[in-house]
C-alpha cells in the first residue's frame, strides 16, 4: 500500500465515523460507534496492522497519519458523549419534575433549654468560689423535708408549702431544695471534708398550688448553704449574695432586703430586685409592684444544724434559695413561668 492510498482510505473511514457519531442517538449507540471504529478489532486499528505492508521510509508517516485520525475521531466521540450524558440527566429531571434551585430542607441544630443553661452557669460560678454541687431525691422523705428543716408536723409553715403526698406515707415530691441541707452537711461530716462546708444543690421542686404567670407546679431551685467553725454573719450573707447576682446579671442590681420568715434560718430575709421587664413601672410579672422576689436566705437556724449533725455552740451558716425559673425568666424576659416547661418548641427555639 502507498501513502496516497492509505490517505483517502483514512479519509473515509473518518466521514463514515463521523456520521456513525453524529446519527448515533444517545450513549449506548455511540460505545456501539466506539467499538466498532476505535475498539481493539475496530476499523481504525485494523489500519494499523497494515502498516507493515509500507516501505520502511514511510512507515512512521503512515503511522502518525492514523493516530492522528484516530485521535480526531475519539476527541468528536467524547465530545458527542458529554452531550448525550447531559442530555440523558436533563431528560431524568425533567422527567422526575425535579427542580434543582428549589431550596433543600433547613437542618435545625438542636440546643440547650434556658434552664440548664442557667443552671450551668451557676454552677460554674460557685464552684469557682469553692462551692460542691450536690444533688437530693426529688421524691423526699418528709424529716429531711420538713422535719429536719425546723418545720414538725404542727407548724403552721407546712401550710405554705402546698405539698404533693405519695401514697406512702412520711414520703412527698420535695417542695424545695432546702431538704440537701441537711443530707448535704450530714454527707460532708460522713465524708470528713475539710471546713468551711460550702455547697450548692439544684433540682426540680414541685407544689400543689394554683398555676399563674409566676407560679407553676414544678419549677426549678438552687440551693446554697454554707456552714463553719468561725462565726458566720449577715455580712457574709450579703457579701456572696452580692457576688452572686454580679455573676448572674454581669451588672450591679438594684436590690432590697425584706425580713422573710422560714423555719430554717434565723433571721431569715427577703432578697428582691427590681422587675428587670418593666424597670419597676410595674408589669404582670411583677405583679405590678416594680419588685420580684429572687433570693430569700438568712442564717442557718441552730437546730438545722443540729440537724445535719454539726454541733450549733459551734458551727454556724447561711443559707440561700434561688429560684432558677424565675432567673431565667427575668434574664430573657419571658413574662410566663409556665413557658419554661411547656415543651413548646416554638418557645424554645427562640434560645437556639
Ligand atoms: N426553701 C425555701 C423555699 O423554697 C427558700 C429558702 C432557702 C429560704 C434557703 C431560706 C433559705 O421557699
Amino acid at each position: 500500500m502507498d501513502l496516497n492510498t492509505l490517505k483517502t482510505e483514512l479519509e473515509t473511514l473518518e466521514n463514515e465515523c463521523r456520521r456513525a457519531i453524529a446519527e448515533a442517538a444517545g450513549a449506548a449507540a455511540l460505545d456501539d460507534v466506539e467499538r466498532k471504529y476505535l475498539g481493539k478489532s475496530g476499523a481504525l486499528k485494523g489500519m494499523l496492522s497494515k502498516l507493515g505492508s509500507f516501505a520502511k521510509e514511510q512507515r512512521a508517516e503512515a503511522g502518525k497519519l492514523t493516530n492522528e485520525t484516530a485521535k480526531r475521531v475519539d476527541a468528536e466521540l467524547a465530545n458527542a458523549k458529554e452531550k448525550a450524558g447531559k442530555a440523558a440527566l436533563d431528560a431524568a429531571l425533567e422527567d422526575r419534575g425535579f427542580d434543582i434551585t428549589i431550596p433543600g430542607p433547613v437542618v435545625r441544630a438542636g440546643s440547650l433549654h434556658p434552664l440548664t443553661r442557667v443552671r450551668r452557669e451557676l454552677e460554674d460560678l460557685f464552684v469557682s468560689m469553692g462551692y460542691a454541687v450536690l444533688e437530693g431525691p426529688e421524691v423526699e422523705l418528709e424529716k429531711y423535708n420538713f422535719d429536719d428543716l425546723n418545720i414538725p408536723a404542727d407548724h403552721p409553715a407546712r401550710e405554705s408549702h402546698d405539698t404533693f403526698w405519695t401514697t406512702t406515707p412520711g414520703l412527698c415530691l420535695r417542695t424545695h431544695t432546702s431538704p440537701v441541707q441537711v443530707r448535704g452537711m450530714r454527707w460532708w461530716i460522713d465524708n470528713k471534708f475539710p471546713m468551711p462546708m460550702r455547697a450548692i444543690a439544684p433540682g426540680r421542686v414541685f407544689r400543689n398550688e394554683t398555676v399563674d404567670a409566676s407560679h407553676e407546679h414544678t419549677f426549678h431551685q438552687m440551693e446554697g448553704i454554707v456552714i463553719d467553725e468561725k462565726p458566720v454573719s449577715i455580712a457574709h450573707l450579703l457579701h456572696s449574695m452580692k457576688t452572686l447576682l454580679r455573676g448572674i446579671f454581669g451588672r450591679e442590681l438594684e436590690v432590697r432586703l425584706r425580713p422573710g420568715f422560714f423555719p430554717f434560718v434565723e433571721p431569715g430575709f427577703e432578697l428582691d430586685a427590681r422587675c428587670l421587664h418593666c424597670e419597676g413601672k410595674g408589669c404582670p410579672f411583677c405583679k405590678h409592684s416594680g419588685w420580684v422576689e429572687l433570693l430569700p436566705c438568712g442564717l442557718v437556724h441552730p437546730n438545722v444544724i443540729q440537724s445535719g449533725g454539726f454541733d450549733p455552740e459551734k458551727h454556724s451558716g447561711f443559707a440561700f434559695g434561688l429560684g432558677l425559673s424565675r432567673l431565667v425568666c427575668l434574664r430573657h424576659g419571658v413574662d410566663d413561668v409556665r413557658h419554661l416547661l411547656s415543651g413548646d418548641v416554638r418557645f424554645l427555639r427562640s434560645f437556639c
